[in-house]
């Protein structure tokens, strides 16, 4: 099925730029919001994007103005009886995204795909809302949307094949990297990188290693950024959130951190917030945090109270306590069917900006090879517990000899 004209409700954050995406694209989009104020910012965001490239002399003023026009902002939803596609990006509260999808459903054609940007809601559940399950699909964009090239196409359980096929063709005609992911708690991306993240904040609240050193130890490792660099730059109050879905999908091997929580306490929300980990008191929207003393105070009344999380008492970091937890669950994820080993590849890449040398973790732990792996993890699972239990994959993987480059043979073929 092809997809000739876009809706997309809600010009938040995630609405506006997702709109951007597709006018650019040349494929005429309606952008609705709640009221004219909310349309008229949603719509002033899109045109700044367009100026940023007319700046950067990729487009002309003329061709902007193009593109504009290719955007019909509404507060209706009479213009959404005429779409091809729904792309939901209201808050994320059932009780907000439901009247949405039956509204949707009521007034679209019966051929009408809906898709959410949902981060964390189910999709079968928001299918079961319509009258048209297997027409409800999760088409999850990243921040920024005009910048980040993955989307996760998430099936409910009711998705036809047809609508998968639809929407990932749609979004490769947006020039992005679709990647199919079976549903999941925090589906593909946020379940690999929420782990991570925590393991360092872990780190931190034990008084294993200090915030800059385990940044810089991990941006050497290949990441575009460090683990606190990038919670900073996501929001604590959205990685906090995340890692809640993840221990109540996944349980207690993704308990959070109690320092998630006391950052929210101490109104440390991240850059959006002007301190983080880091301080941006002083920085330009470029620039880089400064580290924080006081931050480092607080989190030393929190070690008295925790202490380390070890059954010897004493705690340490290594990058390789980060790096083995994500790539434990990245097998994880592979070996529940969630993506294949080239999807999951993709998403670490266009994701998370992982990728040392060719490849992302599946390559990284044929790279260091299986049976290292293995042995790392059952280390790590006795001294830090539970949460680092090898997936089985490693262990058959390991004994059939597929350890990876060095034979040859592991997720991939060398
Ligand atoms: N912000 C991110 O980094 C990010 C990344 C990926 C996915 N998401 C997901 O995208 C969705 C939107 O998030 P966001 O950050 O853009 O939120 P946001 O709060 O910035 O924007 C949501 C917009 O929806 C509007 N809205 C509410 N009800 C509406 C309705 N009935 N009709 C039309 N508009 C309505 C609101 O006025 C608001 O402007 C959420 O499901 C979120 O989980 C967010």
């Amino acid at each position: 099925m092809a997809i000739y004209k876009v809706g997309v409700v809600g010009a938040g954050t995630m609405g506006a730029g997702i709109a951007q995406v597709i006018s650019y694209s040349g494929i005429p989009v309606v952008l609705k919001e709640v009221n004219e104020e909310f349309l008229q910012r949603g719509v002033n965001t899109i045109r700044k994007i367009y100026e940023g490239r007319v700046a950067k002399g990729r487009m002309t003023p003329e061709e902007l103005e193009q593109k504009m026009k290719l955007i019909t902002p509404t507060t209706s939803d009479d213009p959404f009886k005429e779409v091809d596609l729904v792309i939901e990006a209201v808050p994320e509260l059932m009780k907000i995204k439901e009247p949405v999808f039956r509204k949707m459903d009521e007034i679209c054609s019966p051929g009408t795909i809906l898709a959410s940007n949902t981060s964390a809601l189910s999709i079968s559940g928001l299918g079961a809302i319509t009258k048209r399950p297997s027409q409800v699909v999760g088409l999850h964009f990243f921040y920024p949307a005009h910048v980040m090239k993955l989307v996760e196409v998430i099936p409910g359980l009711a998705t036809s094949d047809e609508t998968v096929e639809a929407v990932t063709t749609f979004a490769e005609s947006l020039r992005k990297f679709p990647v199919r992911v079976k549903e999941c708690p925090g589906f593909l991306v946020n379940r690999l990188l929420m782990p991570y993240l925590n393991e360092a904040v872990l780190c931190l609240q034990e008084g294993a290693a200090g915030i800059e050193e385990i940044d810089q130890a991990m941006k050497a490792l290949g990441w575009p950024m460090g683990p606190f660099t990038l919670t900073d730059a996501l929001g604590m109050d959205i990685c906090a959130e995340a890692g809640k879905v993840l221990w109540q999908g996944y349980g207690q091997r993704m308990q959070p951190a109690e320092l998630w929580s006391r950052m929210l306490e101490f109104k440390r929300l991240g850059r959006k917030g002007g301190r983080g980990f880091y301080d941006y008191s002083s920085a330009g929207p470029t620039e880089t945090g400064k580290p924080d003393p006081e931050l480092q105070k607080e989190v030393q009344a929190l070690q008295v109270k925790t202490g380390p999380s070890t059954s010897s008492g004493r705690t340490v970091f290594s990058p390789e306590r980060l790096m083995l937890l994500i790539i434990n669950e990245a097998v994880l994820a592979l070996q529940e069917g969630i993506s294949s080993a080239s999807e999951i590849e993709t998403a670490v890449v266009a994701g998370l900006g992982y990728s040392p040398s060719k490849g992302g973790l599946l390559h990284t732990a044929d790279a260091i090879g299986i049976d290292t792996l293995v042995e790392g993890l059952d280390k790590f699972t006795q001294a830090l517990g539970f949460r680092f239990h090898p997936a089985y994959r490693l262990r058959t993987m390991r004994n059939a000899g597929f350890l990876g480059v060095k034979s040859k043979q592991g997720f991939f073929t060398y």
